[in-house]
């Protein structure tokens, strides 16, 4: 299926966003604040996670896309990583069946190649099992960055292409590791910064962007609805005049 791309077409504007994209940041200072250490906060943010997965499908979201590791994540002490990728292994072998049982689609995208066998393995088959699901699609992205992604893109795209050929945007977008979905509409943070960190550059074109100071493991249902108030709340122009805008929805 071909997606409409916000840069080149109009696509159409729902009042429940079809696609949510989260940074889930703030999992270390949530635990600092209880004097607990950081893992602590990376297990209670594996919960808010599937209180955000429950709350998208009850308000069928069709889309949602979780920041869990990053490209640049490997800067961190080697014990939080390997805990990192061992939280991320017990929490697919234990969410993968429920998510299953409820028709959840599951993909992970970024570069897995760094990841060990068993985790590869673990991902593989996650996704098998529930790649004919017809719910929610949730994309963890896990060592994944906005750069790579274009790169890894124009790099399997320049196998195809013929020597004087020049590229498109549209030629592009295809090889996009989520080439599946469609641009977020709503893209939120957690934990108070307000940056992209890499996240999905070329997606983000023209999503609603929603900051909160929230950390994520206390990021839920209500914290849910409180960012689709906010995007419900905003014209989504896409280059036009706020007055086209409203003539096209009379
Ligand atoms: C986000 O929380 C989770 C990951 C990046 C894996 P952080 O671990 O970044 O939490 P803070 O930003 O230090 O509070
Ligand atoms: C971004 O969080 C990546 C994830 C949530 C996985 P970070 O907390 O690592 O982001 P920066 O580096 O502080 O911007
Ligand atoms: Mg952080």
């Amino acid at each position: 299926m071909v997606h409409i791309s916000s840069t080149k077409e109009v696509p159409l504007v729902g009042a429940i966003p079809k696609h949510i994209a989260i940074i889930m940041d703030g999992n270390g200072r949530w635990a600092t604040k209880r004097f607990l250490p950081r893992v602590a906060g990376h297990v209670k943010g594996v919960e808010a996670v599937r209180d955000v997965v429950k709350a998208c499908v009850r308000r069928d979201v069709k889309f949602l896309t979780l920041f869990a590791f990053s490209s640049e994540n490997w800067r961190r002490p080697a014990e939080e990583v390997s805990l990192l990728m061992r939280l991320f292994v017990t929490a697919l072998d234990k969410e993968v069946k429920r998510m299953h049982v409820n028709g959840i689609r599951l993909k992970v995208v970024g570069d897995l190649s760094r990841f060990d066998a068993k985790l590869q393995q673990t991902i593989q088959d996650a996704e098998a099992l529930t790649a004919g699901n017809p719910g929610l699609t949730v994309t963890i992205c896990a060592n994944y960055g906005g750069r790579w992604d274009i790169v890894q893109a124009f790099n399997r795209l320049r196998q195809d292409l013929k020597a004087d050929d020049v590229v498109t945007e549209d030629q592009l977008a295809p090889y996009l590791s989520m080439a599946y979905a469609p641009e977020p509409d709503l893209f939120i943070r957690t934990g108070g910064e307000t940056r992209i960190s890499n996240f999905l550059l070329w997606q983000l074109a023209y999503s609603e962007l929603y900051f909160t100071d929230t950390f994520w493991p206390d990021f839920g249902a209500d914290a849910l609805d409180e960012s689709i108030k906010s995007y419900q709340a905003r014209e989504r122009r896409f280059g036009r005049t706020s007055a086209q805008v409203s003539d096209q929805l009379k």
